[in-house]
């Protein structure tokens, strides 16, 4: 575990400095531009084949709430709210000034929690306007008003977004936040991706979870980014960081 609290597997790449900074700017050229992270495209994709019209037809009677679950600077939810892609967040956040706000207007009408552990990375997209409400917290070990503030936040969402994030996550802190969307009311959308070739037993054991609490809607694989160097050492003969994406729904 590094000083921010963040906990990796160890043959995957550390960026925990790149999330707690100021703004987006290092994650885009680090993360976004060096290692080619086009995984946003392939969120949005299953986005809009599987959640978009429902997501569109309920904000015809009021805002959306939508939960970004370990979200950082907000990039997928730029993705799926806003309806950019890897090119567009891109551009946005080619520097500080260009990234102070959004470039795109959301697709639909919502109100959008950000949740992640990096204060700054919550500050940056409350003040871009890719956030409406923020929870700085970690998610591994809240104290009880966090976790309060969580439950509530999770369990009246409508949309959960959850992206390169449940590999961070110990068992129970899945089975928590899991268990908080679960116990909401009405129809309600989970949009999930797990990482390949990291951590395949954590995400086995997320993926239990999931389907002990939900009912499956689709799947898709793609590409997620570029393996770091010490990820290619790692996995010999490895090129690209795969990801499977996720949909599921509320048990009625
Ligand atoms: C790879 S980023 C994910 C950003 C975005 N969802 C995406 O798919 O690109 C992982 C995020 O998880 C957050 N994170 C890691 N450990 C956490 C914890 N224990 N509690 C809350 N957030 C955590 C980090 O701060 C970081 O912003």
């Amino acid at each position: 575990m590094s000083d921010s609290g963040v906990k990796t597997d160890e043959k995957k790449q550390h960026f925990d400095d790149i999330y707690v900074a100021e703004d987006p700017v290092p994650f885009k050229e680090r993360i976004l531009d060096e290692l080619q992270y086009v995984s946003d495209n392939f969120n949005r994709q299953t986005f809009d084949r599987l959640i978009l019209d429902w997501a569109q037809q309920q904000a015809g009677s009021g805002p959306v709430n939508l939960v970004d679950l370990a979200g950082c600077f907000g990039n997928t939810t730029m993705a799926c709210v806003n309806g950019m892609d890897y090119e567009g967040i891109r551009e946005n956040w080619k520097n500080a000034d260009a990234a102070k706000q959004v470039n795109q207007a959301r697709r639909f009408d919502a109100k959008v929690t950000g949740i992640d552990i990096s204060q700054n990375a919550l500050a940056y997209g409350k003040s871009a306007g890719v956030y409406d409400e923020t929870i700085d917290a970690d998610l591994n070990a809240p104290d009880a008003d966090k976790q309060a503030r969580l439950d509530q936040a999770i369990s009246e969402a409508q949309i959960m977004i959850s992206t390169a994030a449940l590999v961070y996550l110990e068992t129970e802190a899945v089975e928590r936040v899991l268990d908080a969307f679960a116990k909401g009311d009405g129809e309600g959308y989970l949009l999930v991706n797990f990482l390949n070739p990291f951590a395949l037993e954590a995400a086995d054991s997320a993926k239990h979870a999931l389907l002990e609490r939900f009912e499956f809607v689709g799947s898709m694989a793609s590409r997620h980014r570029l393996m770091s160097q010490i990820e290619r050492d790692n996995y010999p003969g490895e090129e690209w960081v795969m990801l499977e994406i996720w949909v599921l729904k509320r048990k009625q």
